[in-house]
């Protein structure tokens, strides 16, 4: 199974390849926003992918267009609801720690 690693808590997993990001970190108990339940309209649950990028499912185009309306994005950026975890360890940033849970 992949190792999941997130930061900044350090803390880290093993994750199920074909879970998304999302429900990986609400299993581990990390305090991500998740305002839509993973539908891609809120945007709450953006965080950035530092290593394993190409790990994840691809990008598709309902992800891509809630991304372009948020700000800050840059090309670690993931909607953690959409992004799939395959094969390959992931270590991702969450941003806004807890804000909007
Ligand atoms: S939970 Fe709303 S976009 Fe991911």
């Amino acid at each position: 199974m992949p190792t999941l690693t997130v930061r900044p808590s350090g803390k880290t997993l093993e994750a199920i390849t074909g879970t998304t990001l999302l429900e990986a970190l609400l299993f581990a108990g990390e305090p991500i926003a998740h305002k839509c339940d993973g539908k891609a309209e809120c945007g709450a649950c953006h965080l950035f992918v530092q290593e394993g990028r190409k790990g994840l499912s691809k990008i598709l185009p309902r992800e891509n267009a809630k991304l372009d309306t948020i700000v800050g994005v840059g090309s670690k950026s993931r909607l953690a609801c959409q992004a799939l975890i395959g094969s390959e360890d992931v270590t991702v940033e969450l941003l806004g720690h807890g804000s909007g849970l």
